[in-house]
């Protein structure tokens, strides 16, 4: 086996095996020789990631979800975004029969003793939540609780502090009788590699007033044998905001400062590498390039303002953390213009349109958002990813003007500059000889710092970095 095909075979015999691992300790522990009932409503990422690990570590979960074709998809096994790992997972577990998926809520509250919700809280206009999802479902919950049943809700979606306060009194409001508590448990997953994440977590955070109820919460977490943090309700929702914030700041930063790199010749990388091997500061989320987006970052940040606002606390650091966050982009396009002069009728290919590598994600993409910027200013873009190209046309984000091509290569055909938007690993293996060959004009625009700049120049490109001399 070559390169990145051991790399792959071995990536997933580990998960494999911290998988059974876990199941091992799940069913050795005498204190939790039973399996939990679970219920997870909203299978997006958060919810039909969490609803699959839990299935894998020997719970039994049922999945709600209100589209009925996203139902039936998923009980055979199909999976409608592009996760590494999760299909398996997913196709496993629905055969063990530990996993199934309905659109009827009652069946979901009915079995799960402890019923997660993970709906979308999409911004709103002015950057506040729209908790429409979260009251709808509290409202749905309150009206399929049975006397008598005691049920564990379960706040997994990213909401402003207070939340639970109020899925908790939107319950009792329609419920009376309903016997429940409510706790917040934040998801830290990354999406590209969400399965390993909620494997392995580096903690699980447990935000409850009740001790019966964070006793069922460590049950559940058990088999993930990872730290465990619980907190008052209101903190939990808290650590979500502030965690998220605080990883775009890091980001903001390192871009803020490439901008010095490339005012006085420094190098971004090392300067990285520098300061995160002080183990305080840390060398993660320190890459600089175009700018983070995605639908957690650019929505987190904006919430956590508003949330602050809204609290009578206003949080301008963050505002700067936005603030450099979109004037990175606009240093990479001065660039840009500044080496082709006049973007017009200038055939420029771009690698990358998902918002990261290893997901078919194309929502709040940076990448998309240079093209479309590209093609607003008159350039003929052609452009590939490897995932994102399908969602991408589903749902319409690519300027009418923007071409897709079937491999990294034809993209290039005949272009004046290649601009790298997403460190997709398939964009640095590719034979670098070819790309420069089908090239009109080989400027290439490296807005991840994904390839080496010497190397590059050593074969003929025009090289452009974020940060890099
Ligand atoms: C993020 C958090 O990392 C997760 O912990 C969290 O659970 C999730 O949001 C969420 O709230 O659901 P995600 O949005 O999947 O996860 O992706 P990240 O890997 O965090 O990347 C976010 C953006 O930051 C991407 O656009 C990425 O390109 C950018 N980024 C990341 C950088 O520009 N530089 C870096 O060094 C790291």
């Amino acid at each position: 086996m070559r390169g990145w095909a051991r790399f792959f075979f071995f990536e997933a015999c580990a998960w494999e095996l911290l998988a059974f691992r876990a199941r091992v300790r799940f069913k050795r522990n005498p204190l939790f020789n039973s399996f939990m009932e679970l219920c997870i409503i909203g299978s997006g990422y958060v919810g039909l990631v969490s609803g699959a690990c839990f299935a894998e570590v020997g719970h039994h979960v049922v999945c709600v979800d209100n589209d009925q074709r996203k139902v039936d998809m998923l009980q055979r096994g199909e999976i409608p975004i592009y996760e590494p790992g999760l299909e398996e997972l997913v196709q496993r577990n629905v055969a063990a029969k530990r996993l199934r998926f309905t659109n009827s809520i009652a069946e979901g509250v009915d079995h799960g003793q402890i019923v997660f919700i993970a709906v979308p809280t999409p911004p709103q206009a002015d950057g506040s939540v729209d908790l429409t999802y979260i009251e709808r479902v509290a409202r749905e919950i309150a009206g399929v609780l049975k006397p008598g049943q005691y049920r564990v809700v379960v706040d997994k979606s990213t909401v402003p502090v207070k939340t639970g306060e109020k899925v908790e009194a939107t319950i009792r409001r329609y419920n009376h009788s309903a016997e429940l508590d409510v706790v917040s448990n934040p998801e830290f997953l990354r999406e590209g590699c969400a399965v390993p994440d909620l494997m392995h977590p580096d903690r699980i955070v447990i935000g409850s007033s009740s001790q019966r109820a964070t006793d069922l919460m460590k049950r559940v977490y058990e088999p993930f044998q990872a730290p465990i943090l619980v907190t008052d309700v209101n903190s939990a929702e808290l650590i979500k905001h502030a965690a998220n914030s605080f990883l775009s700041l890091k980001i903001s930063y390192i871009n803020a400062v490439s901008a010095i790199c490339e005012a006085s010749g420094a190098d971004v990388e090392m300067v990285a590498d520098g300061i995160g091997m002080d183990k305080r500061i840390g060398r993660n989320f320190l890459n600089a390039g175009l700018g983070y987006g995605g639908s957690c970052f650019p929505k987190d940040v904006k919430a956590f303002i508003a949330i602050a606002e809204e609290l009578g606390v206003p949080f301008h650091l963050l505002k700067e953390v936005e603030r450099i966050n979109i004037s990175q982009m606009e240093r990479f396009l001065k660039k840009v213009r500044e080496a082709l002069w006049v973007l017009r009728d200038k055939r420029v290919a771009v690698w990358g349109l998902s918002f990261k590598p290893d997901t078919d994600d194309v929502r709040n993409s940076v990448a998309i958002e240079l093209i479309n910027k590209l093609a607003a200013e008159g350039a003929l873009v052609t452009a590939y990813d490897p995932k994102g190209m399908g969602k991408a046309l589903e749902y319409k984000l690519l300027a009418p003007t923007v071409r897709l091509a079937s491999s990294p290569v034809e993209a290039v055909a005949g272009a004046e500059a290649l601009l790298l938007a997403t460190e997709w690993k398939e964009f640095a293996c590719q034979d670098f000889a070819a790309v420069k060959a089908a090239m009109h004009t080989p400027l290439l625009f490296d807005g991840r710092n994904l390839l080496n700049p010497g190397t590059m120049r050593g074969m003929g490109f025009v090289y452009y970095g974020v940060g890099r001399p």
